[in-house]
Parts: C-alpha cells; structure tokens; sequence
C-alpha cells in the first residue's frame, strides 16, 4: 500500500468526487459514484469505521468547464488521495439557481471566476460558512479590472510596463485626454511612441492591439482570444480605437515569448515560454495540436515577483505573465486562478502543495493528527558508480574558540572556628565537601577572611591560625568585581578529620579551603 502509487486508486475509470447538494449532503449526478473515494484506504476504513474520524470538505466552486476540465480533474484526483481529505463539486446547476443556503458544506474552498460565475454569490456563500479560502474571492474583482491589477502591481513594487490610462468616462472627462499622432498618443499628458499597446480595461475582454510605427510600415497588430491556429492579425489601421477605455502602455521588446508563470502558494512557481500572439499570430502546434511550450528556469528576482504576485492577489493558484526584456522581467497581466495544462510533474506538485496547505491549516482545529510526511525523494539518497549513498546535504556546527581560561585556584587551610561554624550552617558535615557559590555564602567568607585580617593587625600574638598571605588572597579574590553575581567564583570546603591535606584536588574553583582539626 503506497500512497504514491497513482494507479488503482478509484473504483472507476472516471474520477470520482463527492457532488455536493442542498446543505452539504451528497446525491447522485452523472452515474458517477457519489462517495469520496480516497484511494486504497477507504476499503479497509470503512470495516472499522470510526464515526468521531472526521474529514476535511475541500469544495470546488467554479464554472462546470473548469470544475470538469483536464487539469483540475487531474489535481482532485491527487488531492483526494490524502487520507482526511474529501472533495466536493459544486455543481453548475446549484451555484446558478440555489441560494448560498442550500450549497454544499466545506471547510476549505477552492472558488473562482470565469465567464458566467456569480462571484457576488460566492462572496456571500463564504461569509456563511466561511471556509479556508485558497483564492480570496473579493480580490477577484480586481483581477477582472486591468486598471486594478496594474494598480495593485505598481503598489507593491513590481515592475510593469509604463502605462497610462484613457477612461471614457462622462463623469470624469478629465481622464480622457487623448491626443492622437501618426507616430505617437498623448493620454492624459503622457507620452507613447509607437510600437506601443492599447488593452481594454476589462481583462476579460482579450482584444488587445499592438501599433506599429511608420518606420516599420505602420497598421497595427489585433490580438484575440485564440480561434484554432490563430492568435491575432495584422491590419493596416494606424489609428486607436475612439470607443471604451483602455491602458496604453509601452511595447516591451522580448526575444518573441511570453513567459506564463502558476504559482501555487507563495514558495512555489512553474513557469513556460510560449511564442508571443504579438509576432504573426500564427499559433505554434505540435503533432498532437497542443501549443508548443519552451521550458523555462525563474531566476531569483523572478521567483519573489512570482511569490509578490501571489501574495498581492491573494490568489494561492495563480497565473501571471512576464515580458522578459532589457534584461528585465515586467509584469503584463495576471489572471488569477489558473492551472498548468498537460504537466505530469505539475498536476503532483500542485495536488501535493495543495493539500499540505489545507492539512496544515485545518487538522489542528478539527483534531486531526497530521504533520508534512517526509516524502521517499526528499530522503537524500543518491546513486553513484559504488552503489548509492546518502548524500551530505549540510552540516550545522556549534563552535568555541579552544584558548580556555586557565583555572585560577588557590588552596588553604583554615582551621578557625567561624569556617566551621559557616561548614556546619550550609550541611557541610552530611558529606564532609561544601560548595558556596551564592553571593550570600562568598560575602559570608569574606566577611570572615577580612574580620580575620582585622583581628590579626589588631593583636599580632592572637591564637588566628590562617597564613595572613593567603587570607589576603582570598579576600582580594572575594573583592573583585565589586559585587557578587553570575558564576564566576566559588568556595569549596572540604573537611580534613585528621588535620591531613589531600595530595592533589581535582576540584574546580578559585578557592579551595580545607578545614583541618
Ligand atoms: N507591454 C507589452 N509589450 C509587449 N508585448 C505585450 C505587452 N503587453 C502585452 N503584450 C503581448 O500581448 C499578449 C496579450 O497581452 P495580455 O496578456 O495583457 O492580454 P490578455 O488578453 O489578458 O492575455 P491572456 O490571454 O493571458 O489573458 C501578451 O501575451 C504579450 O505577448
Ligand atoms: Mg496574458
């Protein structure tokens, strides 16, 4: 049983989701069986079921295109192989005509816009239930509106295109200034050589023109929504369109390919090249008819745009694209959710992430015991000529310089009753070995050692045993500093019955004292 395995998973040749109705419980649709069919566990899960085993709803809102295209059937396929997660479609018909009320429950949302989608409805589906959301809906708005995006872009510091906006607003007939040239528009004061491009606010609306100057036989490019093999057409019309508002903005000379980076979340981003609809508009197909893509490496900077985007937006499933030029990367549209088409690699990883996100966010308040299962390729195992080898990935070290302070000890002898009295006060005598280290205990030495002195100037004949020298020593080594705190002294004492010194101690310390009797 190996939850890598990606065969034999469902019960059917079709994918098998959970299709969600009326307050979150399931019915039939299309023949497809209706249980969540998590893979080879459920079989065995469900002998033993455990009803307080609770899973977590990941819903899928969207258009049924999207819900039941390719890619996403792919990823809900992967994703409904972890062990607590469960799918559920929304279907079309239930997003269109039931109320929010009625739609399916889930703890975690994926929801999108595309033509038709009632965003609004959405919107108040989540302040109902609020689920986790892996695309914010709200930001969506945004994403329909290029004057947004590009706002949203130049807030966080991302480069894009220079542009300028020409809205056909009667309200605000201020941003309309256009001034129109053979070579060159002035919007609203601004200036655009030619070649430049003229893109409709709406980002729905894929009409996009590219104008060419004189010098290069004037006309213009007209970009649209791809018809077979065709992505735009050259026409010989020179002048800007005179009706709706559009941005116009610089034409960014690249080696002739968009880069189209998908994020999934923040730390994640694959990207591809694919040849620019702005050339001749003939789309590059292969055997299969599927649009030729040109593998493509981020670099660094390109990485924290990818990351910036998907944070900025909100969108953790996100596509964007890079204009690659003057040795830059700018930023010229983003589309919000979007997955990759036809990629083995990125249908595992998105699924992988995805889940991950959702398990991470979701098991510790619905109790369920999770962590991020070390994966057999993330073991660092390598082959090599001899057999294979874990391969040393890093080495953390915890280093100190070997010059230690040398021990800095002197050894006395005392024999007068205040040290006594000081052995006995601490339990000296339960092991016959004292260790004072507590400012209170070495001012109490001190105190002794100087009273000591004092008596020993005072009456030189006094019966005081102790050398005066090494009571000297060690009230001046009590004295450094100023004050006791920290560790950095210590009193050992150690009870000599029989008026003999050890030969040699292996105690640590600045003052050893034996009391001898
Ligand atoms: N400033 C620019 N400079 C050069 N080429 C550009 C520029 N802006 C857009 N293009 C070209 O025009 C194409 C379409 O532009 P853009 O992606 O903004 O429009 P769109 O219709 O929203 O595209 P999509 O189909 O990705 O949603 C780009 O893929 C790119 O090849
Ligand atoms: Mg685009």
């Amino acid at each position: 049983m190996s939850k890598s395995s990606g065969q034999g998973m469902c019960n059917s040749e079709l994918p098998q989701f959970l299709i969600g109705s009326e307050g979150g419980e399931s019915r039939e649709l299309d023949d497809i069986d209706m249980r969540k069919i998590s893979g080879h566990y459920r079989e065995e899960e469900e002998e033993d079921e455990d009803q307080s085993e609770r899973q977590i709803m990941v819903g899928i809102c969207s258009m049924m295109k999207k819900s039941k295209s390719k890619p996403m059937t792919e990823i809900l396929e992967r994703l409904c192989k972890f062990e607590y997660i469960t799918v559920v479609i929304f279907p079309e018909e239930v997003i269109l005509s039931e109320p929010v009320e009625k739609w399916p429950l889930c703890d975690c949302l994926i929801s999108f816009h595309s033509k038709g989608f009632p965003l609004d409805k959405a919107v108040s589906y989540t302040k109902l239930r609020n689920p986790l959301l892996i695309n914010d809906l709200n930001m969506q708005y945004f994403i329909q509106d290029r004057r947004e995006v590009y706002r949203i872009l130049q807030e966080e510091g991302i480069d894009l295109p220079r542009y300028a906006v020409l809205n056909r607003d009667p309200d605000r007939p201020e941003e309309c200034n256009l001034v129109e040239s053979e070579d060159h528009v002035e919007v609203n004061g601004e200036v655009f050589h030619k070649p430049f491009v003229e893109k409709p606010v709406s980002a729905e609306d894929h009409n996009v023109y590219i104008y060419y100057p004189t010098s290069a036989g004037g006309g213009s490019q007209r970009l649209f929504r791809k018809i077979g093999s065709r992505s735009s057409v050259y026409s010989p019309e020179s002048t800007v369109r005179k009706t709706g508002s559009y941005i116009y903005e610089e034409f960014m000379p690249t080696d002739g390919t968009d880069v189209k980076v998908y994020t999934v979340g923040p730390d994640y981003a694959h990207a591809e090249a694919r040849k620019s609809p702005a050339l001749d508009g003939k789309v590059e197909r292969d055997s299969e008819g599927k649009e030729i893509r040109y593998p493509v490496m981020l670099t660094a900077m390109e990485k924290l745009v990818a990351r910036k985007v998907c944070l900025a937006f909100k969108q953790t499933v996100c596509g964007f694209d890079l204009l690659r030029a003057n040795g830059h990367s700018f930023v010229c549209d983003v589309n919000g959710f979007s997955f990759v088409k036809n990629s083995m690699k990125y249908y595992d990883d998105c699924a992988k992430v995805l889940g991950n996100m959702v398990m991470r966010e979701l098991a510790p308040q619905l109790h369920i015991p999770w962590s991020i299962p070390m994966e057999a390729e993330d073991i660092p195992i390598v082959p090599t000529t001899s057999g294979t080898m874990m391969e040393l990935r890093c080495v953390i070290a915890v280093i100190r310089h070997g010059d230690r302070t040398p021990k800095q000890k002197m050894k006395m002898e005392v024999r007068n009753a205040l040290f006594f009295e000081l052995f006995e006060k601490y339990g000296g005598y339960k092991s016959g070995k004292l260790k004072l280290k507590k400012p209170k205990q070495l001012q109490e030495v001190l105190d002794i050692a100087r009273q000591l002195l004092a008596e020993l100037v005072l009456h030189n004949d006094c019966e005081i045993e102790e050398k005066k020298s090494k009571l000297e020593q060690l009230k001046t080594v009590l004295e450094m500093y100023g004050h006791f705190s920290g560790i950095n002294r210590k009193v050992q004492l150690t009870y000599l019955p029989n008026g003999q010194p050890k030969a040699s101690s292996e105690e640590e310390g600045m003052c050893t004292v034996g009391l001898l009797r």
